[in-house]
């Protein structure tokens, strides 16, 4: 069966946890969105990796690794994270592939990325500052560039002359030449002729061979459907797995959401569980919640169960991988939202549009903390009872079972439930 594995909330969820840690049932691991915007932290025995444009499914050797259509690969960001991974002893040779219909984020994406924010001022996203919105943006208006362009040189010099101008309109204290641009395309286009490839087509062969996939996603759902215009413009929830990689419907056999034990966001935007105070800080510090893309301290909160309701229906998340149960341990009461007060009326669906700050109420539950450890546990019997009551009441008001629970970084510090739906997938 192949199975889809995306976030539940806004992002950092662990999906690059539970991505390496499934990944030995399945021959291929393809991501089907996003782009060096997204930071995937792996441990193995101790050992810390950081993945970006790369699917997190690298770290196993044998296993091929697709980056679909629906990415915006900035070719700079691929070398450097390819020559890191060949300098921790993991090769890509052979089994790392991009889709030759990728599109390229260009040197001044970033530029431009980085002068609309500061347009925006106070209404600024708080993007990752990678030029992902600005290639997404060429890709829709017709002008992108794709991997399978860079072969055909008097063609790329036509689009990059063009593109270039356009971009010398709307940045005008600069002068780019397209000349250098094209020249650097060119000599990239060298590095990366020996992994394009149509990626469609290669899944395609691999599930008519009977091999196992599994579609890694990047952010998360609510940085996709949740508060637009504080989101990414990439399709982070299941319908970008289609698009993204070329595949239908039916090649999805299970969707497991990531969800964390409490909530983080990173960048700007409405967060109504977010919490300012000591309580905050407890969560960032414990949790180590720092991005790891840009560095920035990751914004901390409650788990809002209206947030994750509303992921589970968007995606039709049958199963759920909770991470980070370890982060509430000692907490003496851990609080869930599961509605949001509203101009006085309590809402249970998550809005088109959440109104900021204190204008948006959760309503709270309080449940009873614990004081024996979960860090490290790989038994679900073996957690308090309290943990367990809480991850209960989780399943409960996100209307999903939770199949996995994680208590740590490491590949070993997991719980995998076998009378839930993930145990049996894996068979
Ligand atoms: P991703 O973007 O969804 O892959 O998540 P990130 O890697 O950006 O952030 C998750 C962070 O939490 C990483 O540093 C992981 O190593 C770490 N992590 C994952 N699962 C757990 C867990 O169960 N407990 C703790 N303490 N850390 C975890
Ligand atoms: P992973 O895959 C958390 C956020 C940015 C910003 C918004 C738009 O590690 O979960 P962008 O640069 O994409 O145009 O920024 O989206 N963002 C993420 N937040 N995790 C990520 O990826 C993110 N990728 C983008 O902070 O608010
Ligand atoms: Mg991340």
């Amino acid at each position: 069966m192949n199975i889809a594995v995306l976030g539940a909330q806004w992002g950092d969820e662990g999906k690059g946890k539970i991505v390496d840690l499934l990944t030995p049932h399945f021959a291929v691991v393809g991501r089907y969105q996003g782009g060096h915007n997204a930071g995937h932290t792996v441990y193995v025995r101790g050992q810390k990796f950081v993945l970006h444009l790369i699917p997190s499914g690298i770290l196993h050797a044998g296993v091929t690794c697709l980056i679909g259509n629906g990415v915006v690969v900035d070719p700079t960001a691929l070398f450097h994270e390819v020559d890191e991974l060949k300098g921790l002893g993991i090769d890509v040779d052979g089994r790392l592939f991009v889709s030759d219909r990728a599109h390229i984020i260009l040197p001044y994406h970033r530029e431009l990325d980085v002068l609309s924010e500061a347009r925006r001022g106070e209404r600024k996203i708080g993007t990752t500052s990678r030029g992902i919105g600005p290639a997404y943006e060429d890709k829709i208006g017709r002008r992108g560039v794709r991997l399978c362009d860079l072969t055909d040189a008097p063609a790329l010099a036509e689009e990059i002359e063009h593109n270039v101008h356009a971009r010398n309109q709307i940045i005008k204290d600069t002068h780019l030449d397209w000349r250098q641009v094209y020249d650097t395309l060119l000599a990239q286009a060298e590095r990366l002729k020996p992994w394009t490839t149509d990626v469609s087509l290669r899944l395609h062969q691999a599930m008519a061979a009977g091999q196992r996939v599994l579609f890694e996603g990047a952010q998360g759902t609510m940085l996709d459907h949740g508060t637009y215009p504080f989101v990414t413009s990439s399709n982070a929830s299941i319908g970008g797995v289609c698009t993204g990689l070329g595949v239908p419907p039916q090649a999805v056999g299970g969707v497991l959401g990531v969800a964390k034990a409490y909530t983080t966001r990173v960048g700007e935007g409405p967060l109504p569980t977010e919490l300012h105070g000591e309580m905050g800080t407890r969560l960032r510090e414990s949790g180590n919640e720092y991005g790891a893309s840009t560095g920035r301290p990751r914004r901390c909160g409650w788990y809002d169960a209206v947030a994750v309701r509303y992921a589970a229906r968007l995606n039709g998340l049958q199963s759920i991988a909770l991470t980070k149960l370890d982060v509430l341990d000692g907490l003496e009461t851990i609080e869930v939202a599961v509605a949001y007060r509203i101009g006085g009326r309590v809402v249970e669906e998550f809005p088109a549009a959440l109104p900021p700050g204190e204008a948006c109420e959760p309503v709270y539950e309080q449940w009873p903390g614990w004081t024996t450890p979960t860090k490290g546990a790989t038994r679900f019997d073996a957690l308090p009872e309290a943990a367990r009551k809480y991850v209960a009441r989780l399943e409960e008001v996100s209307g999903v079972p939770i199949a996995l629970v994680s208590t740590g970084s490491d590949r070993e510090e997991t719980i995998i439930r076998d009378d839930r739906p993930l145990a049996a997938w894996l068979k």
